[in-house]
C-alpha cells in the first residue's frame, strides 16, 4: 500500500470531524483505546468479503439494516435482540422466494457518529453545536452536553463490545436456528398482516424440515440449520477512533479495522482528495461508498480504484441513496461509469436517505411508500441495465416506534408524536421492515434470475 500509513488521513482535508476542546485528553483517550481487545478478527473481515463477492455475482443476496444512530440511552438486550429478529425474520422472507442465501449485517455494534447537515441547531433564540452522536456529544440540548467528550469513546467501546457478544450468542447459541423461526416473532406485530404472512412461511419452512428431519438431517448434525453469520457495520466517519481501532493482521502483515466487519464512507465525506478515502484505502475490510445525487459517476469510479486497486470481488459495495423521484435520472449514468472501468463493485439500495421529509406535524419522516418505490425502481433501473441489484440497506428497528409514515398499519403524520424514538433519523418499525421484504422479494426473484442468466450467457 503506497505511502499509506495508520495516521495519513491526518494529512488531508477532512468534513464532519469534531473538534476536540481537550486535545490531550483525546490522545489520552485514544491511546488506551488502541491497547484494547480489537472488536473483530482479519479472519472474519475475509470471510464476509467472501460472502460478498457472491453477491457481486448474483449468488446472494445483502441485507444490511439497524439504527440510524445507537445510543446510549437505547441500550438494552431486548432492543438488540428485536433488531436481531426483525433482520432473521426479513432474511428468511428474503431467502424463501428468492431461493438465495442472505448475507446479515448489521448496521450496530459501533454505529454511533452522525455526519449533520447543519453545524448548529436553533431552538428559540438559543443556537448550540448539533448532536453529533453519544460517543461525541449528548443530545441534550444545553452547552455541556453539546461539548465534545472524549471519554464518551470508553462507553461506545464497551456498548459495542457487549452488543457484539449477545449477538455472537444469538447467531452461534441456537436462537437463529430454523426450528425456532416460530419464536422470532415481536407479540406486537402478531395481529398484523406481516404477522399471517410470515406464518404461512413458518409453516412451510416446518413442513421442508420434517422431511429433512426424516431423511436424518437434523440441526444436531448440521451447523447451517442452527447458526448464522452476523456481521457488524458501521460509518467509518470519526477516523480518530477508527485509527485507534486498526490492528495488523501478525499472519499477513494487512491492516483491519478492527471496530467492525463492514465499514461505510458516507456521502457527506467521500471526497476524493479527503482524509476518510485515505483511510479507508489502506484497511483490509470490507467498504461502503454511500453514492448520492451529487455524485459523479467517474469521480465514484476513481475512489473505488483508489480502495480497491486489484478489483477484489467483495470489496466494494456502491449504496446508492438518490430518493425515488431521482434514480432513473442518476442511477443508469452510475452503472455505466462504473462498467465502463470494468469496476467489481456490489450494488446496494438505500431507500431512507433520499427520501426525508418533514411531516405537518414538524418531524422529521419517511413516508413507506417512497421507501418501497425507491427500492423498485432501482430494481428495474439494474433489470434494465444489465446489472445485479443485490443489496437492501435500511434504518429500522425492533422496537414499535411511530417514526415512517404509512405502511400496512398506516402510520399519520398526527401518529409521528406517539413514540418517536429516534436518536437521529426516523427508522422503519419492524411491521414496516417486515413488509419491504415481502414487498421486495418477488423483485429480487426477477432480478437474480436475471442476473444469473446473464452471467450464464457471458461465462
Ligand atoms: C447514514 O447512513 O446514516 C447516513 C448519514 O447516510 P448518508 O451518508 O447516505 O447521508
Ligand atoms: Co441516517
Amino acid at each position: 500500500m503506497k505511502n499509506w500509513k495508520l495516521n495519513s488521513w491526518r494529512k488531508y482535508p477532512v468534513k464532519h470531524i469534531p473538534e476536540y476542546p481537550d486535545k490531550k485528553e483525546l490522545d489520552q483517550v485514544l491511546n488506551k483505546i488502541k491497547t484494547f481487545p480489537p472488536l473483530v478478527f482479519a479472519g472474519e473481515t475475509r470471510h464476509l468479503k467472501q460472502q460478498l463477492a457472491d453477491v457481486v455475482d448474483g449468488k446472494a443476496f445483502l441485507l444490511q439494516g439497524g439504527d440510524c444512530a445507537e445510543s446510549f440511552a437505547e441500550f438494552h438486550p431486548d432492543n438488540i435482540r428485536d433488531t436481531f429478529k426483525v433482520i432473521l425474520q426479513m432474511s428468511l422472507v428474503l431467502t424463501y422466494s428468492a431461493s438465495l442465501p442472505v448475507v446479515k449485517l448489521g448496521r450496530i455494534a459501533g454505529q454511533f457518529s452522525k455526519p449533520r447537515s447543519a453545524p448548529t441547531e436553533k431552538q428559540g433564540d438559543k443556537e448550540l453545536p448539533s448532536y453529533l452522536g453519544d460517543n461525541i456529544n449528548a443530545i441534550d440540548f444545553t452547552e455541556k452536553a453539546r461539548k465534545p467528550d472524549p471519554k464518551r469513546l470508553f462507553k461506545a467501546y464497551s456498548q459495542s463490545a457487549s452488543t457484539l457478544n449477545i449477538l455472537r450468542a444469538f447467531s452461534k447459541g441456537g436462537f437463529a436456528d430454523l426450528n425456532k423461526v416460530h419464536l422470532w416473532n415481536l407479540d406486537y406485530i402478531k395481529k398484523s398482516p406481516q404477522a399471517k404472512k410470515f406464518k404461512e412461511l413458518e409453516d412451510k419452512i416446518a413442513d421442508a424440515l420434517a422431511f429433512m428431519d426424516a431423511c436424518g438431517i437434523t440441526s444436531d448434525f448440521n451447523n447451517r440449520l442452527y447458526t448464522v453469520n452476523f456481521w457488524t457495520s458501521h460509518e467509518a466517519l470519526l477516523l480518530p477512533f477508527e485509527e485507534a481501532m486498526t490492528r495488523t493482521d501478525s499472519t499477513t502483515g494487512e491492516n483491519h479495522d478492527t471496530s467492525a466487519h463492514f465499514v461505510w464512507i458516507g456521502d457527506r465525506t467521500r471526497q476524493l482528495d479527503g482524509g476518510h478515502v485515505e483511510f479507508c484505502r489502506g484497511i483490509e475490510n470490507p467498504i461502503g461508498i454511500k453514492c448520492g445525487p451529487t455524485s459523479k459517476p467517474d469521480e465514484i469510479a476513481k475512489i473505488c480504484e483508489v480502495i480497491n486497486p486489484k478489483n477484489e470481488k467483495g470489496k466494494i459495495t456502491l449504496i446508492s441513496r438518490f430518493g425515488h423521484k431521482n434514480v432513473e435520472k442518476f442511477l443508469p449514468k452510475l452503472i455505466r461509469g462504473i462498467k465502463k472501468e470494468g469496476l467489481n463493485v456490489l450494488w446496494s439500495c438505500d431507500p431512507m436517505h433520499g427520501n426525508t421529509i418533514k411531516s405537518t406535524t414538524g418531524f422529521k419522516t419517511r413516508p413507506f411508500n417512497d421507501v418501497v418505490s425507491e427500492v423498485k425502481n432501482v430494481f428495474a433501473v439494474h433489470q434494465a441495465e444489465g446489472s445485479y441489484a443485490g443489496g437492501l440497506h435500511v434504518e429500522m428497528t425492533g422496537q414499535d416506534v411511530t417514526e415512517c409514515t404509512g405502511g400496512a398499519r398506516k402510520i399519520s403524520d398526527a401518529d409521528l408524536s406517539s413514540r418517536y424514538h429516534t436518536h437521529c433519523d426516523p427508522r422503519l418499525n419492524s411491521d414496516q421492515a417486515l413488509e419491504l421484504a415481502f414487498l421486495i422479494s418477488d423483485e429480487i426473484k426477477k432480478n437474480s434470475s436475471y442476473s444469473k442468466n446473464a452471467i450464464q450467457a457471458a461465462s
